[in-house]
């Protein structure tokens, strides 16, 4: 059976959907519905007019421009290197491809920290460029930011736990907030974003338990990357779940090409695996509670 013909009918929509039959435009306020409904978020990257077109028409509700690119497009280490021109780039390649889902750029490493006036004309640029919400990593620091962004009409993706643009800070991509008073910590710090406005937050490397904690509190939507299987959406690399990433992938990464005859069943069958909440599996990637 193909993934296409177990697409399961979702709020906005079949999970399969065609150039046949366009979906409306991906909004926050949707999003928020999709919450309230309890149906699962299905968020990608994507970098390029292409992949953002294949993204949407295969149902993804979310596309991310992420700053992953300095790692799976231009070949370093980290995500450190990648500059606001190159964001502004990607994001006006995939702003071209995508119809109606819901795109975020990443504000990349050297573009917010220096201030609050800073965040606001780089996050400038990624809107004109056709982001409809940028993302920042860090908590703490970051909730004046987020809330003079949201203020100006910006929206805002926080992202908690491995915030990979801190990796040397953090002594490698290792899951965060294992401890009492580090859960405690990424728990006020997600708390403050929220009450800032930051309408969206990514979890990437944090105990299930505490995501699921996390979700339940928060008053916006949370994706998690390996952060088990409660929170409201998901959210891979898409080099890592296509399997063309260099090197070794995260334990928590699926190969969504095994047993897919083509890239867009491939993605077709990551929605509906994040859909029908069968991405991810606890049993199988071993989250710790
Ligand atoms: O840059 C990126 O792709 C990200 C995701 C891993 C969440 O931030």
């Amino acid at each position: 059976m193909s993934a296409e013909s177990t697409a399961p009918q979702t709020l906005y929509g079949s999970a399969s959907n065609s150039d046949a039959a366009p979906r409306k435009p991906m909004t926050l306020h949707r999003l928020r519905a999709l919450r309230e409904a309890g149906e699962k978020v299905a968020m990608l990257t994507a970098y390029d007019a292409a992949s953002a077109s294949l993204l949407d028409a295969a149902g993804v509700d979310c596309l991310l421009v992420g700053d992953s690119l300095g790692m799976v497009m231009q070949g370093h280490a980290s995500t450190l290197p990648v500059t606001l021109e190159q964001m502004v780039y990607h994001t006006q390649c995939a702003a071209r491809g995508n119809r109606s889902a819901w795109l975020i750029a990443d504000l990349p490493f050297g573009s917010y920290q220096g201030s609050v006036e800073q965040a606001i004309a780089s996050s400038v640029a990624l809107m004109q460029a056709g982001a409809q919400m940028i993302k920042l990593e860090g908590g703490g620091w970051t909730v004046p930011l987020a809330a003079a962004l949201v203020a100006r009409g910006i929206p805002v993706c926080a992202h908690l736990g491995l915030t990979p643009q801190s990796v040397h800070a953090l002594g490698g991509y290792r899951i965060q907030g294992r401890d009492a008073q580090a859960a405690d910590t990424l728990r006020q710090h997600a708390s403050d974003l929220g009450a800032a406005g930051a309408a969206m937050l990514v979890l990437e490397l944090v105990p299930s338990d505490l995501a699921a904690r996390i979700s339940a509190e928060f008053p916006g939507i949370t994706i998690g990357i390996g952060a088990g299987s409660r929170t409201h959406g998901q959210v891979l690399v898409l080099h890592d779940m296509l399997d063309i990433t260099r090197g070794p992938k995260p334990r928590f990464v699926r190969n969504f090409m095994l047993g897919a005859p083509s890239v867009l069943d491939a993605v077709r069958a990551y929605v509906h695996a994040v859909k029908t909440g069968t991405f991810p599996d606890e049993a199988v990637h071993g989250y710790t509670a």
